[in-house]
């Protein structure tokens, strides 16, 4: 075989007049009678070569060339010289073209499914995805496998200098109840026993802290049984690191370290110092504990006026849980979101829509006022609920600072559901008023923000359990830990109170990254367990390992892991977390190429003792 001297990327001006030689795959085709060009493709880029009849190459080569096609693999031996068509500014070696003298065909390809190019319309993702050989040779592909390389090496490289050890965890796990569902895998040696693969590593790393190891990193794989989203997987990676001897703060420099290591090495970013936001103001100024802070739409809590109005919907809803404290998750409230520009490009049409938008997240629906200009040239309100509004209009336009042309859309309804529908529909509205800005990988805003002081406990909508916010493995916040110790079990109120020492990244109202310090107190351990609805058996059953661990000396430890898929679609710009994996699976699980998962023979089943009760394909 002619074995390359060069890549398809390395020719220059410098090389012309030298032999080389060079393979590649076949990108491009043309023959123009006599002459055939080709650009030949390796990861490195792509080179001109040139099939020339009238430079003596062999018949029988001229004759191969002439047959070539897209996407065979090819080996060539020939001269660099300067293009004699003219230069191609857009390629790195657009100056030079290689005269073939030798050709060798290393594999002939059958017609490909589509061709590896990023000009026009990508096929459907299906196929690409069934044929994702074919895909990965797109050249933005290779650019974010590159990216994703790059982001592995300064990640290694900062945890390194900073005195942290990569360590690796076991894949075959216990099944342990973090919050997600897992995946399970049967073991052949105790029928109906199975190990459960890890949700992330979060007890390992803190038995690592117990163990001594101080500081510990890995870039590990995570398994989550969950249904994939735009920027979920339910096999995705992560940063994950943990520190001894540490508290909050300590954690957070180093993670914010990390960030500005990142974003430099990476995009060539200066991040400045993150912002922190506590959750509370998050979920009253957002509605959401991840927000978007590009665009500057703020909630406002207006229960206190819309107890003034005469207006049914409102006060019934602030007749819910009259008697619980502000926040409480069941309290009934009015919260109201500002819409500059609002009244003319939010038609009735898309107003109607919110109202079955916010029904997706267990509210009633939006009231709508508008703000128009009066004959008198002053503001008037208009439309939907006005008429509820106008005995306090000063009232209500100074509230929110309204002006002419503003659109002001209200939800009505107990704190958490208000809140949440609020939440979302503010990321809507900035959608359909075009105030989202580009990404910032394509020049758009980098927002950075910290999130802190999350409630520890929150109340699963389904089963009405309490349920960890972050994990159960989260400590209380260090000045709330008497109050959580002292706490009754029964006292809704002051549980749902209780804050941690959780702490979140967010980016462009994404969550990339998330940890906490970590209980090293067995009480506190056995408490939270114990609150979220485990007996003393069932957490000795389930974690007597951590439990015992917490008793043999475990020193104040605290961690956290970033989503590396998410970075790494911030750095390529792309909203689908499938296009910075290798290998991804799709909405239902699938991985289409090899067409997991897939049925497995009796044997195979009855080997691991189970029988299958899925109704025959
Ligand atoms: P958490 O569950 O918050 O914390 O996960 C940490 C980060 O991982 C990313 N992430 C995901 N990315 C893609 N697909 C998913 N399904 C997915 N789930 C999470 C997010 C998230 O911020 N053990 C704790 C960390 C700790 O406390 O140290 C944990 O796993 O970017």
């Amino acid at each position: 075989m002619l074995i390359r001297s060069h890549t398809c990327g390395q020719l220059r001006e410098s090389h012309v007049g030298q032999t080389v030689r060079l393979n590649g795959w076949v990108n491009s085709y043309r023959d123009h009678g006599g002459l055939i060009f080709i650009d030949l493709r390796d990861r490195f880029g792509l080179t001109q070569i040139v099939f020339d009849r009238e430079s003596g190459l062999a018949a029988d080569m001229m004759a191969s060339a002439d047959k070539l096609r897209n996407e065979d693999v090819i080996a060539v031996e020939g001269a660099v010289r300067i293009r004699v068509g003219g230069e191609n500014p857009k390629l790195d070696t657009g100056k030079v073209e290689v005269v073939v003298v030798a050709l060798e065909i290393l594999n002939k390809t059958d017609n490909p499914p589509f061709l590896p190019d990023d000009l026009g319309k990508l096929p459907n993702e299906e196929l690409r995805l069934t044929h994702r050989y074919i895909d990965l040779r797109r050249p933005s592909m290779q650019r974010i496998l590159a990216l994703r390389h790059k982001v592995y090496q300064t990640t290694r490289r900062y945890f390194d200098e900073n005195g942290f050890l990569e360590v690796e965890t076991p894949i075959l796990y216990k099944s342990t109840p973090e919050g997600a569902r897992e995946f399970l895998v049967p073991n052949r040696h105790v029928p109906g026993s199975f190990y459960a693969l890890p949700q992330s590593p979060q007890l390992f790393k803190q038995i690592l802290m117990v163990a001594g190891c101080d500081r510990y990193m890995q870039i590990c794989r995570c398994f989550r049984d969950e249904d994939p989203r735009a920027d979920r997987q339910a096999e995705f990676t992560q940063i994950d690191l943990e520190m001894s001897f540490v508290r909050r703060d300590q954690v957070m420099a180093t993670m914010e370290g990390f960030v500005r290591r990142l974003w430099k090495d990476v995009a060539d970013v200066d991040v400045p110092p993150l912002q922190r936001m506590t959750y509370r103001r998050a979920m009253e100024d957002y509605g959401i504990d991840r927000p978007d802070t590009r665009y500057d739409l703020k909630i406002k809590d207006l229960s206190a006026f819309a107890a003034k109005m005469d207006f049914a919907i409102f006060k019934s809803a602030l007749e819910k849980g009259k008697d619980r404290p502000a926040y409480n998750s069941k309290k009934g409230v009015v919260k109201a979101l500002r819409v500059p520009g609002g009244a003319e490009k939010l038609t009735r049409k898309i107003t109607d829509g919110y109202t079955d938008f916010v029904k997706t997240f267990g509210a009633g629906g939006v009231a709508v006022v508008k703000v128009i200009k009066g004959e008198d040239g002053q503001p008037k309100l208009d439309t939907g609920i006005a008429k509820f509004l106008e005995p306090l209009k000063a009232e209500f336009l100074a509230l929110l600072g309204c002006q002419i042309g503003d659109t002001v859309l209200f939800v009505a309804d107990v704190y958490a559901i208000a809140t949440k529908a609020i939440g979302e529909l503010r990321q809507k509205v900035a959608r359909d008023m075009g105030l989202v800005p580009k990404p910032g990988a394509e020049g758009g805003p980098w927002n950075f923000l910290w999130v802190v002081d999350f409630p520890m406990f929150e109340r699963n909508k389904e089963t009405g359990k309490w349920v960890a916010m972050h994990h159960p493995f989260t400590s209380p916040n260090d000045d709330q830990m008497q109050a959580f110790l002292d706490a009754d079990m029964d006292d809704e109120v002051t549980i749902e109170g209780i804050v941690s020492a959780g702490y979140d990244v967010v980016l462009n109202g994404q969550e990339i990254a998330g940890g906490s310090v970590r209980i090293h107190d067995r009480a506190v351990q056995s408490k939270v367990f114990a609150l979220l609805g485990m007996t003393p058996e069932q957490a000795k059953e389930k974690f007597s390992f951590l439990l015992e661990a917490l008793s043999y000396g475990a020193p104040p430890h605290a961690g956290v892991a970033f989503g590396l898929d998410r970075l790494i679609m911030n750095f390529a710009g792309t909203d689908n977390i499938r296009d910075v994996i290798a290998f991804p699976k799709t909405q239902t699980g699938a991985d289409l190429m090899t067409r997991a998962p897939s049925p497995v023979p009796e044997n195979q089943l009855r080997d691991v003792h189970i029988r299958s009760i899925a109704p025959a394909p």
